[in-house]
C-alpha cells in the first residue's frame, strides 16, 4: 500500500535542528533578525492534503492594457534589459486597487520580472500580504521549506552564520552554486505571478539571477522549435522531499511528479516560453534516457549561457520582486559570507495547467 504523508518521517540518525525560532544573535554587535516573526518555522508534524486541481483564470486577462491604476503619473520605470526586468518606483503595492492588481499581473507577464523599490509591503502584516498575493491564485503551501507559524503560505528563505541552508541544499562539491529553476514546477498547476520581499540582506551580494524563457525559446531556429513541438517532460518534487528527510526537515505532503509541455504559452500574452528547468525537470516523455539527457542538457546550457537574456535582481531595504514564474527561470546567488544574514519571504500563487497553446 502506498504510504500516507503521515507515515513520512525524518531520518532520525541525521536529524538536524530545524528549530531556529529562538535564534541567537550572530555576534555581540548583531541584534538578530530585523523581522523575527518571519524566521523559518519547521513543524515536523505539520501535514497537508494532496493538492486538488482548481479552476484558474489569469486576472491579467481582465486588465486594462494601458494600466492606468498601476502606472500612474508618479511612477518611474527603468528597464534593466530589453527582454526582461523593470525597476519600478513611485507606487505602493499595498495600495493597489483590484484593477491595479490585475494590471500588475499583465505587467509582470510582459516584463517577466518587476523590482518594486521602497515598499511598505514587509510591514503590512501576514494577513494582508497573503490577501494581496491570493489575488493572483491560490498560494502554494510548500511541502518542505520553512514557513511562518500559523501561515503555511509563506516560503521563508534564510541564511546566517549558524544556519547555512545553502550549504545544505546545494552541497559543497560544486564549482558554482548557480541553480536555475522555476519554483515548484512539479505541481500540476505550477507557480504564476510570484512575490518575494526582502527583510535582511548582506551589504553586497545575494542577488537573484533571472533568465527569460521566452527569449530562450525565440533564439531557437524554426527547425529546432518544430522538434520541440508536442514534447512533454516530467517535473519531479521527489528529490526535494528526500533532501528534507535527510536533513531532518518536514515532509508535509507526499511528493508529486507531473508532465508539462517543453514549450508553454502564456494565457494572457500568448508568448511561448521554454518550460524546462534543471531544478525539477527530470526526463522527456517517450525519449530514451540518453536522448532525453542530450536534449535537456542542451536546453539547460542554452538558458544558462544566455547572459544576453538574463538579469540580476538587486535588493535594497523595502524591495519586493514580482515575477512570472511561467516565463522565467531564476537562481539564487549565494556569493556572500554566511556571517551576513539574508532573510526573505516568498508568496507563490499557483496558476493554470501549463499548455502549449492558449485556450480561447
Ligand atoms: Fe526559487
Amino acid at each position: 500500500m502506498a504510504p500516507s504523508v503521515a507515515d513520512i518521517k525524518p531520518i532520525e540518525s541525521e536529524k538536524a535542528t530545524r528549530d531556529i525560532s529562538r535564534l541567537p544573535a550572530n555576534t555581540t554587535e548583531d541584534k538578530g533578525a530585523s523581522y523575527p516573526y518571519y524566521l523559518p518555522y519547521f513543524d515536523l508534524n505539520e501535514k497537508f492534503p494532496k493538492t486538488e486541481v482548481f479552476e484558474f483564470s489569469d486576472v491579467g486577462l481582465r486588465a486594462n492594457p494601458e494600466k492606468p491604476n498601476l502606472l500612474t503619473k508618479d511612477v518611474k520605470l527603468r528597464h534593466i534589459s530589453p527582454y526582461l526586468g523593470t525597476e519600478v518606483t513611485g507606487v505602493q503595492l499595498s495600495s493597489l486597487s483590484k484593477e491595479g492588481l490585475d494590471e500588475l499581473a499583465l505587467f509582470a507577464a510582459e516584463r517577466k520580472v518587476l523590482l518594486f523599490r521602497d515598499q511598505d509591503f514587509k510591514d503590512i502584516g501576514p494577513k494582508r500580504q497573503i490577501e494581496l498575493a491570493k489575488h493572483f491564485g491560490p498560494i502554494q503551501r510548500h511541502p518542505t521549506s520553512g514557513n511562518v507559524k500559523g501561515y503555511p503560505e509563506f516560503h521563508v528563505v534564510y541564511r546566517d552564520a549558524q544556519n547555512d541552508f545553502f550549504k545544505d541544499y546545494l552541497g559543497t562539491d560544486r564549482t558554482s552554486h548557480t541553480s536555475w529553476h522555476s519554483d515548484v514546477s512539479y505541481e500540476k498547476q505550477p507557480a504564476g505571478t510570484t512575490f518575494f520581499f526582502i527583510l535582511d540582506q548582506p551589504e553586497t551580494g545575494g542577488d537573484t539571477l533571472f533568465a527569460s524563457q521566452v527569449e530562450a525559446y525565440n533564439r531557437l531556429s524554426p527547425e529546432f522549435k518544430k522538434r520541440l513541438e508536442g514534447l512533454r517532460a516530467v517535473h519531479s518534487g521527489i528529490a526535494q522531499v528526500e533532501l528534507s528527510q535527510r536533513l531532518g526537515g518536514p515532509v508535509r505532503r507526499l511528493p508529486v511528479e507531473n508532465e508539462h509541455p517543453l514549450v508553454r504559452a502564456h494565457p494572457v500574452t500568448g508568448e511561448k516560453a521554454l518550460y524546462v528547468n534543471e531544478g525539477f525537470t527530470r526526463r522527456i516523455v517517450g525519449f530514451k534516457r540518453e536522448e532525453s539527457e542530450y536534449l535537456l542538457r542542451f536546453l539547460y546550457d542554452h538558458i544558462a549561457k544566455g547572459a544576453d537574456f538574463q538579469i540580476r535582481a538587486t535588493y535594497q531595504p523595502g524591495t519586493v520582486v514580482v515575477w512570472d514564474n511561467r516565463l522565467t527561470v531564476h537562481s539564487a546567488t549565494p556569493d556572500f559570507s554566511p556571517t551576513f544574514r539574508r532573510h526573505a519571504v516568498r508568496l507563490t500563487p499557483q496558476a493554470e495547467i501549463p499548455s502549449e497553446y492558449v485556450c480561447t
